[in-house]
């Protein structure tokens, strides 16, 4: 047991999530990973399959064996009808679940089986969120949910909130900053949750239908913002029906899924 863990220590030590966070500049178009080159697979998924409520009558297969490549610094774009299987794949590469079999890679080491205070380390320091649902803290203004993911990296309180306010104007919303998170409307919601995604300037943005609650003007707006990421080397994951984004200059490659597995080109 406790070799199980010096060993997950050592791989976690030397490898790239730990290491990243010393080099990399704070700020909104920071250089990304020099180690790391355009097209290199960054994530790599082997067979992965996925069951809910396993051995149980409501037993569910989301994925059925997926294996895919994902490049760094590539805006890439998972589309498929509903229920087959997207934001599943997107909870497994951003390490909030565990596949129920197979192997998932991030930079070549094997994340699937870390215990979850490494899983934790790992998304906290790789990816930024922006989920379907929004999940939003209601109570808390726009502003104090836009810092929430970096108050655990102890990073001065005046310089977050410099960061979040610089995220607040790009995304249009400073005149919404103090306003309660159920005060917003859909899109500044939605708004809200790219920011709160951007807030420790992660290497991968993961983002479920993030214009799903856009108009065409917030829409294109938000594929501006993609572009740039793109620019900047960053590295995205989303999901989306909307062909206004699948189809966009911004995505460079699109996915498409049906019934848990990947449909082949
Ligand atoms: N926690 C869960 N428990 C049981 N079944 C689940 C759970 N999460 C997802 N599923 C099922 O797995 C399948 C895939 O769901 P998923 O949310 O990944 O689909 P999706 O492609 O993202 O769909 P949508 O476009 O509607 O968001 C669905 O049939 C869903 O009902
Ligand atoms: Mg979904």
């Amino acid at each position: 047991m406790l070799a199980t863990l010096d060993y997950h220590r050592s791989r976690l030590a030397s490898g790239v999530t730990v290491a990243r966070s010393a080099s990399r500049p704070s700020g909104l178009g920071a250089a990304r990973r020099p180690d790391c080159t355009v097209g290199a697979s960054m994530i790599e998924l082997r067979d992965v399959k996925k069951a809910f409520n396993q051995g149980q009558h409501n037993e569910y297969w989301a994925l059925s064996g997926i294996t895919l490549n994902l490049e760094a610094k590539r805006v890439t774009a998972l589309r498929g009808p509903s229920g087959s299987g997207k934001t599943t794949l997107l909870t497994l590469i951003g390490c909030l679940a565990r596949p129920t079999s197979g192997r998932v890679s991030l930079h070549g080491r094997d994340i699937s089986g870390l215990p979850e205070r490494f899983l934790t380390e790992i998304r906290r320091q790789t990816f930024g969120f922006v989920f379907q649902q929004f999940n939003l803290i209601r109570g808390m203004s726009a502003l104090e949910n836009v810092m929430l993911p970096a108050f655990p990296t102890g990073r001065a309180h005046r310089e977050l909130v410099e960061r979040a306010d610089a995220l607040l104007e790009r995304l249009r919303l400073t005149h919404r900053r103090d306003a309660r998170a159920e005060w917003l409307s859909g899109g500044e919601q939605q708004r809200v949750a790219i920011a709160r995604a951007l807030i420790n300037d992660p290497e991968v943005l993961i983002a479920d239908e993030p214009t799903a609650n856009l108009d065409t003007a917030l829409a294109k707006e938000f594929m501006a913002i993609l572009e740039g990421f793109g620019a900047e080397g960053r590295t995205v994951i989303l999901t989306s029906h909307d062909p206004l984004v699948v189809e966009s200059a911004a995505v460079h490659r699109v996915i498409d899924m049906r019934d848990g597995l990947l449909v082949e080109q």
